[in-house]
């Protein structure tokens, strides 16, 4: 029997409360499947270890998560630690470190999820994202000059590569390619004149190898209105990095809010883990509550079957969502319901019984 061994980092704030039901959600399926087990392994990793160690993951973590078949994550950052210093200790860093370079973050809109569009179908909400995940604005390159002066001046400095650049653009064309749809690049070319400008370019050089493939450009401010006047213009969609992070909020917000929005950082090649989470924060408004919606997180469970191409296990799981959405008497109160966060998850594990 196959065996997945998954490092758990639930962070802080609702994260650890959602991840709960994701890994519920995961035994359940493993045991209805019957064909693979899975194991957790946790690491306490997050603002409450930093305040305790003065670091936000031990110093031989990254070497104690290289072995694992995924690491799912549940949120990081909180209140009393600076957000630069918590995500760049961890969440950020992981991404770098294993060259998760792909960070797909799929928009769309389950039957019964609620939409704040007028005028628009479900199936006009139906794209997936493909953010470049390594470089651009976050590779934290820059300097601050001339502190405490009036002159003084920051700088930072989006860095992209030709590599970095080429390898998420082959990867989105694949992905259309496969899934017979059709490739959005969103740039800023007119005002960036360096690093959208050569975007632009790789796309165009890249699209050479994909005739097949039919394909669109956007500039970002554009697509940002047209993802809310009329989304169904976008099928697979590739960005940079910051874009991508803005691009996928709003993404969220028209495909039924931050509690239903998944994301996977994927290093394609498997040559380090992937790292599988919800796209939202801590969230720390409702932290302890049990208030937090864990379908984000589930979702994040079905892309890691996905990606471990236990494809008819991920599938349910989403047909389960839908069908939780539809039934509606099992929803947190940001999609209007009452229920606590782990009804939800046992509400899933329940449709997923009577699936199969
Ligand atoms: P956030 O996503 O935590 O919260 C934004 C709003 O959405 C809040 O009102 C929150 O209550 C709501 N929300 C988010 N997830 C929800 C869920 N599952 N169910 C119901 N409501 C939900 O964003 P923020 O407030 O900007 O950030 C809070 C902290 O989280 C910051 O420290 C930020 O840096 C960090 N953050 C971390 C990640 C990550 O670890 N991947 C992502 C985004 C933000
Ligand atoms: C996300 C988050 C992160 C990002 C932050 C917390 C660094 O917003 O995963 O969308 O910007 O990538
Ligand atoms: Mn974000």
């Amino acid at each position: 029997m196959k065996q997945y061994h998954v490092a758990v980092i639930a962070g802080d704030g609702i994260g650890p409360e959602v991840l709960t039901e994701g890994r519920k959600v995961l035994r359940a399926v493993a045991q209805l499947a019957g064909t693979f087990s899975v194991s957790f392994t946790e690491f306490p990793w997050g603002c409450e270890y930093y305040l305790k160690t003065g670091c936000m993951m031990e110093e031989d973590g990254m070497e104690k998560l290289k072995g694992f078949d995924a690491i799912y994550l549940g949120a990081v950052g909180y209140p009393d630690v600076p957000d630069h210093v918590s995500l760049g200790g961890l969440l950020l860093k992981i991404r770098r470190g294993f060259d998760e370079y792909i960070n797909l973050r799929p928009v769309h809109l389950l039957e019964g999820a609620p939409c704040p569009l007028k005028d628009v179908a479900r199936e006009d909400i139906d794209m997936i994202v493909v953010r470049e995940n390594s470089e651009g604005e976050y590779a934290n390159v820059g300097a601050r000059l001339y502190q405490g002066t009036p002159e003084e001046i920051a700088l930072q400095t989006g860095v992209f590569s030709r590599r970095g650049t080429e390898r998420v653009i082959r990867y989105a064309y694949d992905l259309a390619r496969r899934e017979k749809k059709t490739l959005t690049s969103i740039s800023k070319g007119n005002a960036l004149g360096y690093s959208m400008v050569f975007w632009d370019e790789i796309f165009r050089e890249v699209g050479e190898d994909y005739p097949d493939v039919e394909t669109h450009s956007y500039l970002v401010d554009a697509a940002s209105m047209f993802f809310v006047k009329d989304p169904k213009r976008f099928e697979v969609v590739v960005t940079s990095n910051l874009f991508g992070d803005i691009l996928t909020d709003l993404g969220a917000a028209i495909a039924g809010g931050m509690g239903l929005a998944a994301g996977a950082n994927l290093n394609p090649e498997r040559r380090f883990p992937s790292m599988f989470e919800p796209i939202h924060g801590s969230a720390p408004d409702i932290a302890g509550q049990g208030l937090a919606n864990p379908l984000a997180a589930i979702w994040s469970i079905s892309q890691m079957l996905d990606f471990w191409e236990e494809r008819v296990w991920a599938k349910k799981i989403l047909c389960a969502m839908e069908r939780l959405l539809v039934e509606k008497n099992t929803l947190t109160p940001d999609l209007g319901g009452t229920a606590r966060t782990t009804d939800v998850g046992d509400a899933v594990v329940r449709l997923l019984e009577e699936s199969v």
